[in-house]
């Protein structure tokens, strides 16, 4: 139609954010508006924290024990890392729905030391006592995984 405005309809204010960038396209079809998607992650972000409070509490519980070689692997320590790991996996899918970049080489570091905190956890989970060394171990890699999540921007 002669004269008709050819362009983008903006359905929602967040969509002016993807329209910023050259030769950024609008969003097609049905999408969550960014306000239930923020709080979505949002949520999920917490979800997070509440794993690292489980994972690192659970250590923390056990550090006297730990001096005398004695301490052991509590469940809130392997739930926590579950918890972190599914949390993890769940926020970059919707940071990447949401068009959120997501830095890989970051969540693949965090994802590599989770893993070994996982597997030390979940194999030596029945141990009444572990030794020292390892289960500081555990207790470093999770310190230096929520400082690369802070710290690495
Ligand atoms: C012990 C392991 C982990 C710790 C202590 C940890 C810690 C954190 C913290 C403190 C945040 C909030 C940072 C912020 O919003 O500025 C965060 C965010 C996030 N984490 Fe983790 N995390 C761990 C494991 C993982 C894993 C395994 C994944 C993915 C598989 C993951 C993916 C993410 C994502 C996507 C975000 C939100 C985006 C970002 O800030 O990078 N995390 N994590």
């Amino acid at each position: 139609m002669a004269g008709a405005a050819v362009g983008i309809r903006i359905h929602h204010p967040s969509q002016y954010r993807s329209l910023s960038g050259a030769g950024a396209e609008p969003r097609e079809g049905p999408w969550l508006g960014s306000g239930s998607m923020d709080i979505l992650i949002h949520l999920f972000v917490a979800l997070h924290i509440i794993g690292i409070a489980s994972l690192l509490g659970g250590f923390l519980t056990q550090m006297k024990a730990m001096g005398q070689g004695a301490a052991r692997f509590v469940p809130a320590m392997l739930h926590g890392a579950l918890t972190m790991l599914i949390t993890g996996a769940v926020l970059v899918g919707l940071n990447q729905a949401d068009d959120q970049a997501v830095n890989n080489v970051k969540i693949g570091v965090k994802l590599a030391l989770l893993v070994v905190i996982l597997g030390l956890v979940y194999v030596k989970r029945d141990e009444e006592r572990v030794e020292k060394g390892l289960f500081g171990l555990v207790g470093a890699l999770t310190t230096a995984n929520i400082f690369i999540a802070v710290l690495w921007t």
